[in-house]
């Protein structure tokens, strides 16, 4: 049997980061499940397919390989061989992929990847619904939270270093209006699971969060 560790949580509560670095310390297979629904999304730009098209949705998800290897230690992600690692990320996926999270078909299959993957090695698996629907099991289940406002400024200080401008205000506002949204989805909404726990990482520093994440799946039965 596997070790299995769920993060979930809301957009920039920090899961990605904290997977990445908590997984390398605990010798676990780190697995970002947001980059699968992103690679979908991809595909479906790519081949015009809409969002009610459920039939070419469905042969989609007959010919999609998604895959996400380690090269030179960074995470890559691969949509039928090709690194799309870098136009995942950008602005026409932003803009569909939490639609195409809610389309019910595409959540099953992504649902049962994630789950194979777990069969395969000790993972620690960041999401929305690990802990609730992937692995309603898990060995342990953390649910990353961070007030809307602490998230808008880490937010801001990654624009400014992308360059990118956008006001407090707007990245704030944006921020509500995704927590609602993942909140109030009628597919797969993001909660806490009751036997999560729950870490609040506004006051804390990365290294922080993650020797705490590190202490929480030690004391879990998972050493090295
Ligand atoms: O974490 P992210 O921003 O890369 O996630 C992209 C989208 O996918 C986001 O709208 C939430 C959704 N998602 C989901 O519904 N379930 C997951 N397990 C992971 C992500």
């Amino acid at each position: 049997m596997s070790f299995i560790v769920a993060i979930d949580g809301p957009a920039g509560s920090g899961k990605g980061t904290i997977t990445k670095l908590a997984g390398k310390k605990l010798n676990l297979v780190n697995i970002d499940t947001g980059a699968m629904y992103r690679c979908a999304s991809l595909y479906m730009i790519r081949n015009n397919i809409k969002l009610d098209e459920t039939e070419k949705i469905a042969e989609m998800l007959k010919n999609i390989k998604i895959k996400q290897n380690k090269i030179d230690d960074i995470d890559r992600f691969f949509l039928n061989g090709e690194d799309v690692s870098s136009l995942i990320r950008e602005k026409e996926v932003n803009e569909i992929v939490s639609q195409v999270s809610h389309i019910v078909i595409v959540r099953e299959r992504m649902v049962e990847l994630q789950r194979e993957m777990g069969k395969k090695s000790n993972i620690i698996m960041e999401g929305r619904d690990i802990g609730t629907n992937v692995f309603p099991n898990a060995d342990v289940k953390i649910y990353l939270d961070a007030t809307a406002e602490e998230r808008a400024n880490r937010r801001m200080k990654q624009n400014e270093e992308k360059g990118i401008k956008m006001s407090y205000e707007e990245i704030l506002e944006n921020i509500k209006f995704r927590d609602n949204n993942d909140k109030t989805s009628p597919v797969a909404p993001l909660k806490q699971a009751d036997d999560a726990i729950y870490v609040d990482s506004t006051n804390m520093t990365i290294e922080e969060v993650v020797d705490k994440i590190v202490e929480i799946v030690k004391s879990k039965g998972k050493g090295e």
